[in-house]
């Protein structure tokens, strides 16, 4: 089996669409109910900020959606472009755009990011600058879908996951697994690694992710310094639109519903 171990596991979009874009249907249903239960008005342009692959655009494009992306792997915003040609995609930092890079600059209705891409943004500058950015491309009224998992201050987090997906003739099974976590600095490092098992050839390729650690406190003081935004509902990573829940102390996976105020 070779094993190169690179650098940038987001360089290979064609497994993380394996592995990450099987469950895109709680997902997608979640959103669609967030954008009808909190949009102030009807929603039909989205943005994506840290769209990857481009998983759930393309779904929601299906949907008769508007979507565009912001995306810094060149390697993601290529294969996006490629699987959803309709998306307005910015190959950028999604915590420094503007209205004005994309293609049709009109404020967002709803903007989304499902999976703790926030947390790569490793400093208060850029979380806020990020916030700040959303902020002002979504307009008043519209929401930002945020789900990240945070860091428990009762109880210990989850350390590793393993899962597997299939497509076609393509077998990824992906471990994920935190080995270092700061809570001085914020900084929580995790190895990601895909076990590739296809008919013509057998891959273990690893990457390292950085991520940023979040207490509910510390994601409401960032929320607050950046303004613009107020919490309107919280969920968890189960996407039940009967149960959202209450932030605790003890709170890992989360999924905040922001609603941008005037
Ligand atoms: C966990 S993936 C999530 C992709 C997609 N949102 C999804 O739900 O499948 C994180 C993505 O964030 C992108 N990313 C990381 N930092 C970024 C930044 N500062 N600006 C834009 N994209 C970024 C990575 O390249 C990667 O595609």
């Amino acid at each position: 089996m070779n094993d190169p171990n690179i650098a940038d596991i987001y360089d290979l979009p064609e497994y993380y669409d394996i592995i990450f874009a099987d469950d895109w249907e709680s997902e997608f249903e979640f959103l669609r109910f967030c954008f009808d239960r909190y949009v102030d008005g009807p929603a039909q342009r989205l943005l994506e900020p840290a769209c990857g692959t481009g998983r759930l655009l393309v779904e929601l494009d299906q949907a008769g959606y508007d979507v565009a992306g912001v995306e810094l792997n060149a390697k993601m915003a290529r294969y996006c472009h490629q699987r959803c040609p309709s998306a307005d995609l910015l190959a950028g930092d999604m915590s420094n755009f503007q209205l004005a890079q994309f293609a049709q600059p009109e404020p967002f209705d709803a903007g989304f990011n499902m999976i703790n891409s926030v947390r790569h943004l490793l400093s208060e500058q850029k979380a806020v600058s990020h916030f700040r950015c959303m902020a002002d491309v979504i307009r008043p009224g519209g929401i930002y879908v945020v789900g990240l998992h945070l860091t428990p201050t009762i109880g210990d987090p989850l350390e590793e996951e393993t899962w597997v997906a299939t497509r076609d003739d393509v077998t990824v099974t992906c471990h994920l697994e935190t080995y270092d976590r700061d809570l001085d600095s914020r900084i929580e490092r995790a190895s990601l690694s895909y076990d590739i098992a296809a008919k013509d050839r057998d891959l273990q390729v690893t990457g390292d992710l950085s991520f940023r650690t979040y207490t509910a406190e510390q994601m409401e003081q960032t929320l607050q310094t950046a303004g613009g935004w107020e919490i309107a509902q919280t969920y968890d990573f189960t996407y039940d639109q009967e149960q959202p829940i209450v932030v605790s102390e003890k709170s890992e996976d989360v999924v905040y519903v922001l609603k941008r105020i005037a």
